[in-house]
């Protein structure tokens, strides 16, 4: 069982990017968190961070039939990317949107998802502990 996540613009400077909001745990570690916690489940992840748009619509057009399912921070593209938005329904792998802040607490431009009518939830507002419960959702819709 294998699932993708997929970190979008701005993420690999967890840790140092606005730690009040985001927490000071880097995106290494979260990722070797996700990874050792697929490994005791018997799954897998691959992790991957891009701050291009066209990257991240390839990284999802690609999962298709190659993984059981997304988990998905796509930063500040949550807002912005009717493309991100429609490669996760074109792909139709199940999908996870991950956000470390509540979104609905901040700026009435973070209120908006694109991504939220395609996904099948969102997990928002627990810092790092936003992906470790998404991959528990994952493994559970990767099973079925
Ligand atoms: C974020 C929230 C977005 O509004 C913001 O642009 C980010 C991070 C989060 O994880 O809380 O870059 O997706």
């Amino acid at each position: 069982m294998r699932i993708l996540v997929i970190h979008g613009p701005n993420l690999n400077l967890l840790g140092e990017r606005e730690t009040e909001t985001y927490g000071t745990m880097d995106l290494a570690t979260i990722n070797s968190t996700l990874e050792a916690m697929a490994k005791k489940e018997g799954a897998e992840v691959e992790c991957v961070q891009s701050n291009n748009e066209g990257d991240i619509v390839e990284r999802i057009q690609g999962a298709r039939g190659a993984f059981g399912a997304i988990i998905i921070n796509p930063a500040a593209f949550t807002h912005t990317s009717v493309a991100i938005r429609d490669a996760i329904a074109a792909a139709g792998v199940p999908t996870i949107e991950v956000h470390l802040s509540n979104i609905y607490a901040r700026e009435a431009f973070r209120h908006h998802s694109h991504v939220a009518p395609v996904a099948v939830g969102q997990i928002a507002g627990f810092g790092a502990k936003s992906y470790t419960l998404a991959l528990r959702a994952a493994l559970d819709l990767a099973k079925k």
